[in-house]
């Protein structure tokens, strides 16, 4: 499948934070001092070699925040945001009770620059299965280490769904680490901070690292110590904000220290980036890919061509009139207990269709209408799943 725009460039990303430099270094320096040892694989190489050794106890170093303080605020915005890792489309058959609990909804996440943070496998243990992890790193030491610990430390099941791996995101492009446009999330908790004491031209290029790895529709998560003031407006700067959507929230620690959640999700353009296509190998539906509150419109899309007689594609607007869809509302299913309703508006000549929702939708919900509300007589009635009843239209009575 061709890869959609993500709307930005390493070059878009460096030059934006480039601008930067005079103002927010002058900033950076006065706040954390001389630290570029801090974006050099090898320093924490041997930093994290020192901590195994001083320490035997098992609990892993975490940076900022302790898990119990990141993992929740992480775990909830992932929750809210995610793509769901889809399925290839076998066939592209809509027709008509997908059975959503045999679909592989979980999130691919890509956890940069990992250290010693349990944050990973708290991720992977708090979305449950079958979302999987990859936490990656420069630093070998602490890769082979975390995944020797994982070993004899986490449940089988759990270990199946995370992995450790060396990848430095200064040196080795997203696609030549084998990263590239796979994830639905990437979770940063202090790794571009640390980038950053190595210059912004080296800091925009791990960023970037970051922003290839994602899918269309991903979100970036960084806790960071950056104050909004310069974190969001530098994000903001290397994200254009027609494509990327950014957002910050301040997180207490207990230490009386106050960091940030940056939240960077990119948008990719269309209603319909709010739910995917999905495909259990035979049939195939819509499922929610983010939250989505009642009334709200999920997808829209024109009317390819207005027909006399109903087809398998068309939603019947009044008497002999049946509108032919041609996009993803096609994939909808059919339910007695909708999720949706279809609406039409008519601006000049244009006639379009809404999915709007009729209740809360929660992510990798099933996205449905009534079919018997859309035809008077469906071309080719079939039998509901999930009641036995028929679905044939509201009329028996010819519509034209
Ligand atoms: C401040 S520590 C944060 C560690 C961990 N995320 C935590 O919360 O405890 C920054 C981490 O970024 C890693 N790092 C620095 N530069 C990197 C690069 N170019 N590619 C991958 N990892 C890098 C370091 O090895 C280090 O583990």
């Amino acid at each position: 499948m061709a890869r959609r725009h993500l709307g930005a460039s390493l070059a878009s990303v460096t030059k934006a934070l480039g601008q930067w430099e005079a103002g927010w270094r002058s900033v950076q320096a006065e706040a954390k001092g001389p630290g570029a040892h801090f974006s050099k694989p090898e320093h924490w190489d041997a930093f994290y070699e020192k901590k195994a050794r001083a320490t035997t106890d098992p609990r892993a170093f975490e940076w900022y925040l302790d898990l119990d303080e990141a993992g929740p605020e992480v775990i909830a915005a992932l929750r809210r945001s995610p793509a769901p890792t889809l399925n290839p489309i076998p066939h592209p058959n809509p027709r008509r009770n997908l059975n959503l609990d045999d679909l592989d909804l979980g999130m691919e996440v890509l956890h940069v620059g990992c250290g010693f943070s349990g944050l990973g496998a708290h991720i992977a243990s708090g979305l449950g299965p079958p979302t999987r992890v990859v936490n990656v790193d420069a630093a070998p030491f602490v890769v082979a280490e975390m995944q020797n610990r994982a070993t004899t430390q986490l449940p089988k099941e759990l270990l199946k769904r995370c992995r450790w791996e060396s990848w430095d995101l200064g040196t080795t492009p997203a696609a030549a680490a084998g990263h590239k446009a796979s994830y639905d999330a990437v979770v940063d908790k202090g790794f571009l901070c640390a980038t950053l004491f190595g210059g912004y031209g080296h800091a925009a290029v791990c960023l970037w690292g970051c922003i290839e790895a994602l899918r269309p529709g991903g979100v970036l998560l960084q806790i960071a110590e950056d104050p909004p003031e310069q974190r969001l407006d530098l994000l903001r700067a290397a994200l254009p904000s027609r494509s990327w959507e950014v957002t910050s929230t301040a997180l207490e620690g207990t230490s009386g220290f106050t960091y940030y959640l940056y939240g960077c999700r990119h948008i990719t353009g269309t209603l319909s980036s709010r739910c995917a296509v999905v495909s259990d190998g035979d049939m195939s539906g819509l499922v929610a890919c983010i939250g989505i509150d009642a009334g709200e419109v999920v997808m829209e899309e024109r009317a390819a061509a207005v027909w006399p007689e109903p087809n398998p594609f068309t939603i019947q607007r009044g008497p002999g009139v049946h509108l032919e869809l041609a996009g993803d509302m096609y994939f909808t299913n059919h339910s007695f207990d909708p999720s949706c309703e279809v609406r039409f508006v008519e601006d000049d000549d244009d006639l379009t269709l809404q999915l709007v929702a009729l209740r809360r939708i929660e992510i990798a919900d099933a996205i449905t209408y009534n079919y018997e509300t859309t035809e008077a007589n469906l071309m080719a009635p079939f039998v509901d799943a999930a009641t036995g009843q028929p679905v044939e239209g509201w009329s028996e009575t010819p519509s034209t």
